[in-house]
């Protein structure tokens, strides 16, 4: 039987028992929870139910912070080559070849060794955060920061990018940012990371090509376009007649619009939340009211919703991080996801190999 289906709109892959995404409701669940329940969990608590199966406990939740402080060490290779880059390229290419050269310092896992690939699973998680936060911190001219052996994930992960211990206000909204991204079903990057697995490929190359769909504007680098759009619409009053010309022009909104939700993203109410309180507290509201004012205004006029891009956008912004660091951050998060995703996919797998419509000249003549 064929289906057409462009972009594989509406079509159903593969099983899974990481995450649900309920577009008609509106609803995301996380391995049987309920997004709202788990989003204001650490990243260590979430993080330990896609790897092995139950939220962390709070034995379990130390043991997992531990096992990851002792992973965040990278080659010298690699640091050598993040501070030769991280300046003069964009941050998301630079974490792209980084995680690759890992390859180098490790031995590929055993794909049918269930402990082998936990333990490349733990390293790549980790090694990504401190490759994230080496850019981070070269791209503020301070060299790679070591992390510190007591710090959670997010407190380690602010650490490293800047090198001031964060208050734990800080550190609470960086675990809840890295929670409500870290999985969504069969997104174009997890979807590419369980491609290239169905071929029995390695892990490392798996997340590498996931980093690759994840940099893309209609996916993951659609929050750093969130904050470009609102610096160059400036002010709230400038907005609904930016918006009308960038309508006419048929131009994407980024941060709107969404191929499953055909309502609010669950996520985005959260990152609202935060956008609002982190206005507040940091004397720039202006953010939060600007995305507030382009939220309605957008779904009066094209009655689309906002997207978890969208406000953690301005959340980002007033938190201090730079703009071009917000989809590396996606990456921080969603990489639980791509390998919870890929072990998921080995133990089932089948190569994708959907059918094409050849649309070309045929019997052509030499
Ligand atoms: C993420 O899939 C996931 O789960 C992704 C994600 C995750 O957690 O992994 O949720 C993360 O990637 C969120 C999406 C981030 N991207 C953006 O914010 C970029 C802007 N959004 C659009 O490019 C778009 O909405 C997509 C890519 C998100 C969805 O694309 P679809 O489903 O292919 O929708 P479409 O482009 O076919 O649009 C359908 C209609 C079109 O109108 P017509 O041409 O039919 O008249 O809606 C319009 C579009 O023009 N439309 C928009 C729009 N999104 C859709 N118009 C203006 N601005 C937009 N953002």
């Amino acid at each position: 039987m064929t289906i057409t289906a462009k972009g594989l709109d509406g079509i159903i892959v593969g099983d899974t028992k990481l995450s649900q995404v309920n577009g008609e409701e509106g609803k995301l669940i996380y391995a049987g929870y309920d997004i709202d329940q788990v989003a204001h969990l650490s990243f260590e608590e979430v993080c330990h139910l896609f790897l092995f199966g139950n939220l962390a406990n709070t034995d379990q939740k130390e043991s997992l912070k531990q096992n990851l402080n002792n992973r965040y060490g990278i080659a010298q290779k690699i640091s050598d080559f993040i501070c030769e880059n991280a300046l003069n390229q964009d941050p998301m290419s630079t974490l792209r070849t980084a995680v690759s050269m890992l390859s180098t310092f490790r031995k590929e896992p055993d794909i049918t060794n269930e402990a082998e690939l936990k333990d490349c699973a733990l390293d790549l998680i980790a090694k990504t955060s401190a490759i994230t936060a080496a850019i981070a911190s070269v791209r503020q001219g301070q060299s790679p920061i070591k992390a510190k052996p007591n710090f959670s994930f997010a407190q380690n992960f602010l650490y490293m990018s800047t090198g001031q211990e964060c208050n734990e206000t800080l550190v609470k909204t960086m675990d809840t940012a890295l929670v409500l991204h870290m999985d969504h079903g069969f997104n174009a990057s997890t979807f590419t990371a369980r491609v290239v697995t169905s071929s029995l490929s390695d892990m490392i190359s798996a997340v590498v090509a996931a980093i690759g769909s994840l940099k893309g504007p209609l996916h993951g680098g659609a929050n750093t376009a969130v904050m470009n759009m609102l610096m160059e619409i400036g002010s709230i009053e400038n907005i609904e007649p930016w918006l009308d010309n960038a309508l006419s022009t048929k131009r994407k909104i980024m941060g709107f619009g969404h191929r499953v939700y055909k309502t609010v993203d669950p996520r985005a109410k959260h990152l609202k939340k935060m956008s609002q309180e982190w206005g507040e507290k940091t004397g720039q509201q202006k953010w939060f009211l600007m995305s507030q004012k382009l939220e309605s205004l957008m779904f009066e006029k094209k009655g689309l919703n906002a997207n978890v891009d969208f406000y953690s956008a301005s959340t980002y912004y007033t938190m201090g991080i730079q703009p071009d660091m917000y989809t590396p951050i996606f990456a921080v998060a969603r990489i639980v996801g791509w390998c919870a995703h890929i072990m998921e996919q080995l133990k089932d797998n089948r190569i994708m190999r959907p059918k094409s419509n050849y649309i070309g000249e045929i019997n052509k003549i030499l």
